[in-house]
């Protein structure tokens, strides 16, 4: 990895080199990802699947080929079972649509965590008040672990699918889905993964895992926004219904009936984001080439140092204390309100979050009205991390 793949890191802000710790948010890319979206405007934009010319032709194979390629990066059995989408939003909003019209009914239940973002929650709420679905919650405990064995008691005869996420973006936790889906799938529940916090950070084996969906974006692993992937299992797609109606989705149409097209473009309607596709598939490779597992390792060392050395700061706490956590850091000093800290930060140079971070229920949990997010990516260093320590010192002589 060479921190030079990153132009945009290399700038000053308020004349103050720019450390850049949003990357839970987004992340920023490499320039083989920058240079693909260019290249694909400069030389082979065009619809793709429907065009006989050179040009759709081109960019069909390219669009496919990077199905492959994720298909292959999350180890999926087959790259029709890779749906691309807007986002984990998006993804997450197709599961719930597509699954609820096919397999939800009246008293069913939905089963989510207390620790979930907002867009794994308002889909199924959707979709409760749609089909007179009950929404469950597994809670977590203080320290930001989930209260796992209330799982067994929560699931019932009607529990018809656990939504659950791989890594909290507000607490860093990393849970133990593959337990939780082993759980599940005891009692014959599929469950959806949010991997939107995973992707980036960890290997993911939807196979080993044995997940029976899995959702996330691109532009929260070094590629374009604008992109995202549903992965399902085959045997769920093949009975789903369809989420959006329109082209490139139906084999024939006609007023009185229509069929819908093979998997994968049964959930593809409409003309995609074939640069941004083309894009996610030098993300890919570029993680590849540095490791996936050494990102991880990385991060976590990152991750460490840094919460040794912010709870020297007499007054830090860190919200979210598990065992097992991603490189994200969420604290608050004193009563120093996260939005000022994150204010006098960001004029020192340094990009954190602040606010609930659309997971409000984690914030009611511990009765704050937000944190100050740092998160880390394979870019960060501990010089970096130094000095955002020296600005939240700074930050808190002043606003004590
Ligand atoms: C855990 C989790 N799920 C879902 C999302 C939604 O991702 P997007 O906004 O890219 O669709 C986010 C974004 O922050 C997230 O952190």
């Amino acid at each position: 990895m060479n921190r030079n793949d990153f132009p945009i890191l290399d700038q000053q802000v308020y004349h103050k080199p720019l450390v850049y710790f949003d990357n839970a948010a987004t992340t920023q890319k490499p320039l083989p990802v920058i240079e693909a979206l260019s290249d694909y405007y400069r030389s082979i934009n065009s619809n793709i699947h429907r065009g006989v010319h050179f040009l759709s032709q081109k960019a069909t194979e390219e669009f496919e080929v990077a199905r492959k390629a994720v298909q292959q990066f999350i180890h999926a059995a087959h790259d029709y079972e890779v749906i691309f989408t807007r986002g984990a939003t998006e993804s997450i909003n197709l599961v719930a649509a597509s699954f609820g019209r096919t397999y939800i009914h009246s008293g069913d239940e939905i089963i989510v965590s207390e620790m979930e973002h907002h867009s794994n929650i308002v889909p199924w709420q959707f979709l409760c008040e749609d089909r007179g679905a009950v929404l469950k919650v597994l809670p977590f405990q203080d320290n930001g672990e989930l209260c796992l064995q209330q799982l067994e008691t929560l699931i019932t005869p009607k529990t018809k699918i656990v939504a659950i996420t791989h890594v909290s973006n507000s607490l860093g936790t990393i849970n133990p889905i593959q337990e939780i889906i082993r759980t599940a799938h005891a009692h014959g529940v599929p469950v959806m993964v949010d991997g939107a916090q995973a992707v980036a950070h960890c290997p993911v084996d939807v196979q080993t895992l044995d997940c029976d969906f899995y959702c996330f974006s691109g532009h929260k692993m070094y590629g374009p926004m604008g992109i995202g992937v549903m992965y399902g299992k085959e045997k769920w797609l093949r009975e789903m219904k369809p989420y959006q109606g329109g082209g490139e989705m139906i084999s024939n149409v006609t007023f009185e009936k229509t069929t819908y097209n093979d998997l994968p473009f049964k959930f593809e309607a409409g003309t995609p984001a074939v640069g941004d596709v083309i894009g996610l598939r030098k993300a890919i490779e570029y993680m590849q080439q540095v490791g996936v597992e050494k990102i991880a390792e990385y991060e976590e060392g990152l991750r460490q140092y840094a919460t040794q050395q912010l709870l020297q700061i007499e007054g830090l706490r860190i919200i979210g204390q598990a065992k097992e956590k991603a490189a994200v850091i969420s604290f608050l000093v004193g009563d120093i309100h996260p939005y000022d800290m994150g204010v006098l930060l960001d004029h020192q140079g340094i990009a954190v979050r602040t606010g609930h971070h659309c997971t409000q229920p984690v914030m009611n949990h511990y009765q704050i009205p937000g944190t100050v997010r740092a998160s880390f990516a394979l870019y960060n260093t501990q010089e970096e991390i130094d000095r955002m320590v020296e600005a939240v010192r700074k930050a808190k002589a002043m606003l004590e």
